[in-house]
C-alpha cells in the first residue's frame, strides 16, 4: 500500500469516528434537551401543588371526533385539585390576618369536610406549621379516616345530619374553631370561601388556557364547592368569551342541573321523599348539591349548559377509561367523562374539550369503584350512553 493509499484509508477512517462521534453527541444532546424539561426542586410540598399535567384522552377523542383533555389534577401532592384550595385558604389567613404557622402547631385549622379537602388541608397544614382538625360523619369511610389520622389530624366524627342542624359536620366545625383557645382557631369553610374560586382563576384556568396554546373550545366539570368551576370559568370567558362554552356535569340527585337548565335549584327526590339522609341521592362523592353556595353564585354567570349522569354510565365510564386508556379515576372525573360523550354533538369536529381529572380511582375503592369491579371489560361506549 502507498503512503497515499495509507492516507486515504486514514482519512476515511477518522471521518467515519467523527460522523459516529456526532450521532452520539447529537442523541445525547437529544436526551438531555427533553431532561432540561424537568422543574428545578421545589422548596417544601407545597410548591408541588399546581401546574399538573394534561393528558389526550384517545379512546374519547377518537369516538368523537374531539380531542378530549384531562386536566390531571389527580397529580398534585395530595391527590386531588384540592390542594390548591387549601394551600390558598391558609395563604389567605395568613397574609389578611397575619395568622402564621410555627413549630409548635399551635394555630389550628378547623373544617367541616368528609372529601378530599380535608387531606389537603392536613398535608398543608403540615407543611407549614398549622395543626389540622376536620369535622365529618361518622359514616366516611374507613380509607378516609385512615388516612387523615395517618396525616396527623384530628378527626371529629359527628352524626350525619342536615345542613340546619347545628351538629352537622360543617356547622360542627365553625363551632369548634370558635371555642378553640390554645391558639387562633380558623374556619377554612370551602364553600363560602373566596380563597377557593380565586386559586383556580388564578392557577388552574391559565394553566389550561396556556396547555391548550389559548384554544380551549369547551370545558366541563361538576360542581361540589363550585370553586373549581367558577375560577376556570371566568379565566377562560375572559379570554375566549363566546368561543369557549361551560359545561356543568351534574350527578343524579344533585339540584344544579336544574338552576342550570330551568333556574331552580332543585331535584324530584326532594319532591317524592326517597332521598336518603345523604345530601346529594348518588354514589359519586365530591360534587352535587342540594343548596347555593356563594363560589357556586360566581360560576353561574359563565356557566352555558348543563348535564345530567347517572350513577350507572359513571360506573361503566370508569370501567371503560381504565381498561382502554389506562386512566384509572374517581367517581366525579368519570362524571365528566360522561357529560363529554352527552355533549361532544354540540361541538363542530377537531374542537378542543377540557375536563377536570379530579382524583384517582383509589380514593373511591370501598363504594364507587366496588361497584365498577363488576363492570365488564369489554364495555363499549354504545353501552355506557
Ligand atoms: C373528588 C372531587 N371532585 C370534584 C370536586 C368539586 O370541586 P369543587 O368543590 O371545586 O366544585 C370535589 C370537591 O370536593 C371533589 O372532592
Amino acid at each position: 500500500m502507498t503512503a497515499a493509499e495509507r492516507w486515504k484509508d486514514y482519512a476515511c477512517a477518522t471521518s467515519i469516528l467523527v460522523a459516529l462521534t456526532s450521532v452520539y453527541y447529537a442523541y445525547k444532546v437529544k436526551n438531555t434537551t427533553s431532561l432540561t424539561h424537568l422543574s428545578p426542586p421545589k422548596d417544601g410540598v407545597e410548591d408541588l401543588i399546581g401546574n399538573t399535567p394534561m393528558v389526550r384522552i384517545k379512546s374519547l377523542s377518537d369516538a368523537t371526533g374531539l380531542n378530549v383533555y384531562a386536566k390531571m389534577e389527580l397529580n398534585n401532592p395530595g391527590g386531588s385539585a384540592k390542594d390548591r384550595v387549601a394551600l390558598n385558604i391558609i395563604r389567605t389567613i395568613s397574609s389578611e390576618q397575619g395568622i402564621e404557622g410555627s413549630l409548635d402547631k399551635k394555630n389550628r385549622v378547623f373544617e367541616g369536610t368528609s372529601g378530599s379537602t380535608g387531606i389537603s388541608l392536613a398535608i398543608c397544614c403540615n407543611s407549614l406549621g398549622y395543626s389540622c382538625h376536620i369535622s365529618l360523619p361518622d359514616d366516611t369511610s374507613q380509607e378516609k379516616l385512615s388516612l387523615l389520622t395517618a396525616l396527623g389530624a384530628i378527626v371529629n366524627k359527628v352524626k350525619p345530619a342536615s345542613i340546619v342542624d347545628p351538629n352537622q359536620y360543617v356547622n360542627a366545625a365553625r363551632s369548634c374553631a370558635e371555642s378553640y383557645t390554645d391558639g387562633t382557631g380558623v374556619f377554612a369553610d370551602q364553600f363560602e370561601n373566596e380563597a377557593n374560586w380565586k386559586c383556580h382563576y388564578e392557577t388552574t384556568g391559565p394553566e389550561i388556557y396556556q396547555q391548550l396554546d389559548g384554544k380551549v373550545d369547551a370545558f366541563i366539570t361538576g360542581c361540589g364547592t363550585g370553586g373549581t368551576m367558577a375560577g376556570v370559568s371566568r379565566y377562560l370567558k375572559e379570554k375566549r368569551g363566546d368561543q369557549v362554552r361551560i359545561v356543568l356535569a351534574d350527578p343524579q340527585g344533585s339540584g344544579f342541573y336544574n338552576r342550570i337548565k330551568y333556574g331552580v335549584m332543585y331535584d324530584k327526590v326532594e319532591k317524592e321523599g326517597t332521598r336518603r339522609r345523604h345530601q346529594v341521592d348518588t354514589l359519586v362523592e365530591g360534587i352535587g348539591l342540594n343548596r347555593i353556595t356563594k363560589n357556586f353564585l360566581k360560576a353561574e354567570e359563565y356557566i352555558d349548559d348543563s348535564i345530567r349522569v347517572t350513577d350507572e354510565e359513571a360506573i361503566k365510564i370508569a370501567k371503560y377509561l381504565c381498561v382502554n386508556d389506562g386512566l384509572f379515576v374517581g367517581a366525579s372525573t368519570a362524571i365528566n367523562a360522561v357529560a363529554v360523550l352527552k355533549y361532544a354533538e354540540n361541538l363542530p369536529k377537531g374542537s378542543n374539550i377540557c375536563i377536570i381529572a379530579c382524583d384517582s380511582g383509589s380514593r373511591h375503592l370501598s363504594k364507587f369503584w366496588k361497584e365498577a369491579l363488576e363492570v365488564d371489560n369489554n364495555i363499549l361506549l354504545e353501552d355506557i350512553v
